[in-house]
């Protein structure tokens, strides 16, 4: 496994792969990996011939500088890792390889409803930082596949509706969510939970799964949000949002007419830890 950390390192490394036109897959990650990347990480090898994998904490996604700050970090760990499940390259660059001083690297589309709901009402700016490090992170690997997790749902309508507006040659897959034994969706910020948190954080996955029943039963959109909110107001969790939301627009759903995609989206906070998780009501 060959560690990069500036552009013109890995785009040499990178080279002869583009010209024998081999696939290159990628999976962007902010590092403290768990399980969810492996399983992306695999994906790409099974799928592509040289995975790169790229660890930077993103400092333009985060709305809350004590976010940002406190955001899991274990670079040694992530590297051990990445090498035994047989990961290629690694992209671990500084802030000003990403963003050199002076150039624009901002992207200049407009979301629009996509990113007015859950995630963007709680975190303004958010994905607009989102699209901004994928836009430069792709302009540096010039991947063929990008691989991204279902967890994060609403991020990956963004960057594939970014890739469609900026006519990126890149295929996004999205990769189921990987849980832990009690259903709780694995994530970095997992590591920032106590393990009696932990343990009590499966009532995100729990109120999702009740959701699938409620739909089966006849419940409205609003009757399933109703009550998984009240479920979710366990002592020492507060949810921001549970919503049932049109799978392709993000816009909240009035009714299950049976013929479009509908998500059950949630983010709840565990104490100090902001979790979120969705799951397919109708595909
Ligand atoms: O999902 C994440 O870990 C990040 O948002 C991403 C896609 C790596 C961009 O920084």
């Amino acid at each position: 496994m060959y560690l990069f950390k500036n552009v013109s390192g890995l785009r040499d490394f990178l080279e002869p792969f583009r010209t024998k036109s081999r696939k290159i897959g990628f999976v962007p990650t902010m590092g403290a990996l768990h399980e969810g990347h492996l399983s992306l990480i695999r994906q790409s090898l099974e799928s592509t011939q040289c995975t790169v994998c790229s660890i930077f904490v993103n400092p333009t996604q985060f709305n809350q500088a004590e976010d940002l700050e406190k955001y899991p970090r274990n670079p040694a760990k992530d590297l051990q890792m990445l090498y035994e499940v047989g990961c290629h390259a690694v992209f671990m660059p500084p802030v000003g390889e990403v963003y050199p001083r002076g150039i624009d690297t901002s992207v200049a589309i407009d979301f629009g409803q996509l990113a007015e709901g859950l995630e963007g009402r709680f975190r303004p700016g958010h994905f607009q930082g989102v699209a901004q490090v994928v836009n430069r992170l792709l302009s540096i690997v010039e991947p063929q596949q990008l691989f991204m997790g279902q967890k994060d749902y609403q991020q990956y309508l963004i960057v594939r509706h970014m890739v469609r507006a900026l006519e990126l040659p890149v295929e996004v897959v999205m990769s189921p969510t990987v849980r832990e034994a009690n259903g709780l969706a694995m994530s970095s910020r997992n590591a920032r939970l106590s393990a009696a948190q932990r343990n009590q954080a499966a009532i995100i996955y729990k109120s999702l799964q009740d959701a699938c029943q409620w739909v089966k039963q006849g419940l409205s959109p609003e009757q399933v949000r109703e009550k998984a909110l009240q479920q979710l107001g366990i002592p020492g969790f507060r949810p921001d949002y549970f919503e049932v939301v049109d799978g392709l627009t993000m816009q909240p759903l009035d009714n299950f007419d049976g013929l479009g995609m509908a998500v059950a989206c949630t983010a709840v906070w565990a104490g100090e830890v902001r979790l979120i998780d969705n799951t397919i009501l109708q595909p």
